[in-house]
């Protein structure tokens, strides 16, 4: 679904017959669980950019077949069960954020055929402030098609300014990676906002989102191919700034959700394989925030604790790196940053906004000895008071676009409102019989008929456009 051109590419040289063993520039062309072509077109090498997982085609002086490469066919068995997650966060002080010349990975150049020379790159200060953030080509391809569905020209020109909003991209399976090969040189001098998101036993306490990897089934090795895929591209294009928020719900199942056998059984695996993104990334340069939830999930008081213990232990794991900047809250909810008065769906919560969780929890970690910044997602929160329980999560009806990025927070802890979830795409499929199907996408206060997490949710997207909050 997200990715378009090296996928299509790939696709392309898959289906037709005479060059079906080859893939496309910037294409996979080998690896572990891997089926596709194996070779590359002239001029270009099959590299073993993550062996033995992840081989792709790269610009080089030979070509080349790509002898070796393992190619077993790849599984996955969504497990399936039930239950919520992304359930459902200051008043602020002031700090204008810090502008700093933020560029950061100086110019390195390693390339696909030379590992290139070692730079160590440096971290400086709020990674967003004075950038410009890239749009992404795929969220605005689908956002045309959206308009090209619609004929009110009043509704169709608001649906063409979400074109202008910068939203993340998610790569939610081993298989995008590939895509960063097209577009982090086209966000190079800019911000390129990444979601890293394919950790084994995805979504441990629901369905909706459930991935494509298992720690039974060799699913850390192949996280760390996912991740070491990432980090090259990454180190191949240095004058991209590259902005990542790290494994949604998954750091917070395991302060509040690990009497599910899957959780609890996911553990250790979620902590391990997030250390090594961490490590990883970092040393490629990468600015993370790791999920933290939102208010209604870990802002609660018996929460909040805990979640601080364990995000400074994730921040101590992963090497104290400046690179590993903060947290980021809210991602794909519907919390306001700063409610006009609690949503009664808060229940008594004293962090009944992002502000309010973000205010309580900075604190808390700075004790602990970790200056943790903060990103949080409004893309769909423009309208509250929307939900009979907090905790509901997917495909909120009567939802709004939210706030719009900027780094003109008005709070000393927030490096950036931003919008991550891709707002249009679905939270996860209302479909009973799927094997995904989630509950909470069939609830009360889901919009259905629903297409699977991640698909393009046109009546949705419409609906967030006519409620957004600005308005557009
Ligand atoms: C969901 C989906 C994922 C998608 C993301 C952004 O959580 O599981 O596939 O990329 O949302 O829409």
């Amino acid at each position: 679904m997200k990715f378009a051109l090296t996928a299509a590419t790939v696709v392309a040289a898959f289906i037709s017959g005479a060059v079906a063993q080859t893939a496309g520039q910037w294409g996979q062309c080998g690896g572990n669980g891997y089926t596709g072509p194996t070779q590359c077109p002239s001029g270009w090498v099959c590299t073993p950019v993550s062996p033995p997982w992840y081989y792709q085609c790269l610009q080089g002086t030979s070509t080349t077949s790509s002898s070796s490469r393992s190619s077993s066919s790849s599984s996955r068995s969504s497990s399936s069960s039930s239950s919520s997650s992304r359930s459902t966060s200051s008043s602020s002080s002031t700090r204008s954020t810090s502008t700093s010349s933020s560029s950061t990975r100086s110019t390195s150049t390693s390339t696909a055929t030379t590992s290139g020379s070692t730079v160590i790159p440096t971290a400086t200060g709020n990674p967003f402030s004075g950038k410009t953030v890239w749009l992404s080509t795929y969220y605005a391809a689908e956002v045309d098609s959206a308009a090209d569905q619609v004929s009110d020209a009043t509704l169709k020109a608001k649906i063409l300014k979400v074109k202008e909003i910068p939203t993340f991209t998610w790569l939610d399976t081993i298989a995008k990676v590939a895509t960063l090969d097209d577009y982090l040189p086209a966000a190079s001098g800019k911000i390129f906002q990444l979601v890293v998101y394919d950790l084994p036993n995805r979504d441990c306490h629901a369905n909706a989102s459930n991935g494509e990897l298992f720690f039974d089934q060799g699913g850390a090795a192949k996280y760390q191919g996912y991740i070491d895929g990432i980090a090259a591209a990454v180190k191949r294009n240095p004058s991209t700034t590259v902005i990542a928020v790290i494994e949604p719900d998954s750091l917070a199942n395991l302060v509040t959700n690990l009497s599910d056998p899957r959780c609890s059984a996911a553990a250790d695996g979620y902590k391990s394989s997030t250390t090594y993104a961490l490590k990883t990334l970092a040393a490629a340069g990468v600015y993370m925030y790791m999920d933290a939830g939102h208010a209604g999930w870990l802002g609660w008081p018996a929460n909040i604790s805990p979640a601080a213990d364990l995000f400074v232990t994730m921040w101590t794991n992963g090497g104290k790196s400046p690179f590993i900047r903060g947290l980021a809250t809210n991602v794909a909810n519907y919390n306001a940053l700063t409610a006009a008065s609690p949503d009664p769906a808060t229940q008594g919560n004293a962090n009944y906004d992002e502000t309010h969780y973000i205010n309580a929890l900075a604190p808390m970690l700075r004790t602990k000895g970790w200056n943790a910044q903060f990103i949080v997602d409004q893309g769909r929160s423009g309208v509250q008071n929307i939900r009979s329980a907090w905790g509901n999560w997917c495909n909120i009806k009567g939802a709004g676009f939210g706030l719009r990025p900027t780094t003109n927070t008005g709070n000393q802890y927030i490096d950036a409102i931003v919008w991550i979830k891709p707002g249009g795409e679905s939270d996860g499929t209302s479909n009973t019989s799927a094997t995904r199907y989630d509950t909470m996408c069939g609830g009360p206060d889901a919009k259905i008929p629903a297409p699977e997490a991640g698909q393009w949710f046109q009546a949705y997207f419409v609906d967030l456009v006519n409620n957004a909050n600005p308005a557009f």
